[in-house]
């Protein structure tokens, strides 16, 4: 099969489009014929191995996979003999948190990961855009007790994660403050936001109002500039580390200081719940409550092209990566 291949971390440069074995699915496995992946900020760090920490998982001098990919959309070809949650010929999408694999035009992933079958009223390039940053974007919302009409900034609304999370937000019934760029005004407000703030024009952290919850979809504020706009008992989440990792170490100290601070704090939101995630969004595109915004699509060919469009952190929603089976085995 066809498969993009890197054995060693670093830039897009090393991408290599290689023919290799088919994967074989063990017993608790399904084989899948990958239609459309995407290229999304989590393979951009794994490519690169940073932060470096993150080696713990994929591994600490190179990739311990030579095929990267998180997100992918496909059709079961093969199922181990314990698997029972899937058959050939199943359409399903999902998110390999672990960051590898569906890159190539087979994959195999155990069959109690996080993958459901796409609703029948998306695409494969629709369902593979539709759960790397919806994760994430989950992983702030339950990290908070979220109620019906409080208020959420979003910075980073056009973002994978933020495009999600404005989405996500407007289900859970927040009124919805989302900050972005001039030029997508429109689609920030189709999604629903209630307020936008285009910071090409101003500087959302000098804003009156205030918020119960500030998310940071794309790292650019910190919580000692966004203290001033949270409510008293508010939190502040961000998608990065911050300087020198501030947003590890805060929520450590912040619990400490918050009577001096009108009772706020800041949450790392550590992933978990991917399996979650991912059966939350099938629910959300069935209920036509869910669509992932999709930028740009390459065919795996230039899937480096890909790589360096994606790490200028410019990208409006995800990158789509589309697969042609010339020669199906
Ligand atoms: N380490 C990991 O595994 C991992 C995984 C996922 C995400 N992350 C982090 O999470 C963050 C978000 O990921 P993502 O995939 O959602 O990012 P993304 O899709 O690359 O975000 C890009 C978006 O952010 C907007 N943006 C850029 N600068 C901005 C600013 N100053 N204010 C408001 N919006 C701005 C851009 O809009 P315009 O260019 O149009 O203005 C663009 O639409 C990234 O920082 C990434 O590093 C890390």
């Amino acid at each position: 099969m066809k498969a993009i291949v890197s054995t060693k971390y670093g830039s897009p440069d090393i991408l290599e489009l290689k023919e290799v074995e088919n994967p074989v699915p063990n017993d608790h496995e399904v084989l899948i014929k990958v239609f459309a992946t995407t290229v999304n900020r989590t393979d951009t760090a794994t490519l690169r191995g940073k932060p470096f920490l993150a080696r713990l998982v994929t591994g600490m001098f190179k990739p311990k996979k030579p095929i990267l990919g998180s997100e992918f959309a496909g059709k079961v070809e093969g199922v181990g003999k314990s698997v029972s949650s899937f058959k050939i010929g199943d359409n399903v999408f999902g998110f390999n948190e672990d960051g590898f694999g569906s890159h190539a035009e087979y994959m195999t992933i155990s069959a109690d990961k996080a993958l459901t079958t796409i609703p029948e009223n998306i695409s494969y390039e629709q369902a593979a855009a539709s759960t790397e940053g919806a994760h994430y974007a989950y992983n702030f919302i339950n990290k908070v007790d979220l109620k019906r009409g409080q208020k959420v900034l979003v910075n980073g609304a056009t973002g994978a994660i933020g495009s999600a999370a404005v989405q996500l937000l407007k289900y859970f019934g927040a009124n919805v403050t989302a900050v972005c760029n001039t030029k997508n005004i429109d689609l920030v407000k189709s999604q629903g936001a209630d307020k936008i703030i285009d910071y090409m024009k101003e500087d959302f952290t000098k804003e009156k109002q205030k918020f119960n919850f500030i998310f940071d979809t794309v790292g650019k504020s910190s919580f000692a500039k966004c203290l001033p706009l949270l409510e008293s008992g508010g939190i502040y989440i961000s998608s990065d580390l911050g300087y020198m990792a501030q947003n590890i170490f805060l929520p450590l100290i912040t619990p400490i200081i918050k009577p001096m601070i009108g009772n706020k704090k800041t949450i790392f939101p550590m992933p978990t719940d991917c399996i979650g995630s991912v059966l939350l969004v099938k629910e959300l595109i069935e209920k036509a409550r869910f669509k992932a915004v999709i930028d740009r699509k390459y065919p795996l060919e230039e899937i480096v092209e890909a790589y360096k469009y994606v790490e200028k952190g410019q990208k409006t929603g995800n990158v789509v990566i589309t697969i042609e089976h010339n020669n199906t085995a």
